[in-house]
């Protein structure tokens, strides 16, 4: 069988490992494997590459995709489905494994449905908040970064004797920031799944500062819904209709807040893109070559209209459309879990003093 290989949607550590796996598996099996460039904009305008043994070889260290990616909806310009459609018989594909989020792989939910194209779907996303699996790569990648920033901010919080608000990526979903704030020991996390109580979050940050704790870390999630007015600038959308979430600048906004209401001095970093490059994690790498085999699989026994997911331990076949229903948020519990560790009650100052100089 020809199958062809594309990644779409934002890019994520763990990508390269899955183009690898697959490469490696369909070529073991007989198969020839094609790269298709930047996601489905590639099969609508017919950009492919070679894969090879070689190829992919070394990739299992780089970040990003080596086929290209983009946010390309071939259902929303008029004329890109029949040229899609078009150019998948031009280049004489069987298959296709499309590595993608909840918008790739709604695409080809709906390519599989509507126009019968054989897809195996590959589930990844540094937000994590696809259903049906429980977790996608380039997750633990992007809270690692998102960590070792918080590591980095306490050293200068606590030089300063200032708050630090953290914004991180994560969209609609807050596993990003949960997982972050955990990982990192903030004092506050802020997610989209739970309303903010800007009294509650400043008047325990004055009980820390009252206690001897005299600076504080925030996490705060992109897609938070703010408690005060918007300021009414509109916001960018792409080709799916996401918004833009960096342009609201949540991090900003809520680190002004808490200054005004606390009188305390509060800075604000946001961390952005750079939580989505760098060489993936051997987790990351793990779960996307796990994934890439079983896709490549379930290509290989005629499989199609299903996802390789992680359940457990165990790497199984899904429907597409059990994966691209609902998006998976945090659940409330696992939230208030956390919230016993970053809302300490009686706060002791360490005996060899927390109180900045
Ligand atoms: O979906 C992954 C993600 O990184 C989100 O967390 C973020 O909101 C979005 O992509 C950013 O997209 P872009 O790279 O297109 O700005």
């Amino acid at each position: 069988m020809r199958v062809g290989i594309l990644t779409g949607g934002g890019d994520c550590p763990g990508l390269n490992p899955a183009i690898r796996g697959a490469t490696l598996r369909l070529i073991r099996d007989g198969h020839t494997p094609i790269g298709i460039q930047h996601g489905w904009r590639g099969l609508v305008e017919g950009l492919t590459v070679p894969l090879s043994v070689e190829r992919v070889d070394e990739i299992i260290r780089e970040g990003g995709t080596i086929l290209g990616t983009s946010r390309t909806n071939p259902f929303k310009q008029e004329g890109d489905l029949q040229r899609l459609l078009d150019n998948y018989r031009a280049l004489q594909l069987d298959a296709l494994i499309a590595i993608g989020g909840e918008d790739t792989l709604g695409v080809a939910n709906r390519l599989h449905k509507e126009h019968g194209l054989p897809i195996v779907g590959v589930p990844k996303t540094m937000d994590n908040d696809l259903s049906g699996t429980d977790f996608t790569f380039g997750f633990d990648s992007a809270v690692s970064v998102a960590v070792e920033a918080m590591d980095r901010l306490r050293d200068t919080a606590k030089s300063h004797a200032r708050v630090i608000v953290l914004e991180v990526m994560g969209r609609h979903a807050g596993w990003v920031a949960l997982y972050a704030g955990i990982g990192g020991g903030a004092d506050w996390i802020l997610i989209p799944e739970v309303p903010i109580d800007l009294n509650e979050m400043c008047d325990y940050l004055r009980q820390l500062y009252a206690s001897g704790k005299r600076y504080a870390l925030v996490v705060v999630s992109e897609g938070v819904e703010l408690p005060f007015e918007h300021d009414g600038v509109p916001i960018a959308t792409d080709d799916f209709g996401h918004p833009v979430l960096r342009e609201r600048a949540v991090g900003a906004r809520i680190a002004h807040k808490i200054e005004e209401m606390t009188g305390f001095e509060t800075r604000y970093a946001v961390i952005g893109h750079i939580q989505r490059g760098g060489p993936p994690t051997v987790f990351d790498r793990v779960l996307a070559t796990r994934l890439a085999l079983k896709a490549a699989e379930l290509v290989h026994e005629r499989r199609f209209g299903l996802v390789a997911a992680l359940r457990g331990t165990e790497i199984v076949a899904v429907p597409l459309e059990e994966v691209v229903r609902a998006p998976k948020l945090v659940p409330r519990e696992f939230y208030e879990q956390a919230r016993q560790i970053f809302q300490r009650i009686q706060y002791q100052p360490h005996p060899e003093g927390s109180r900045a100089p």
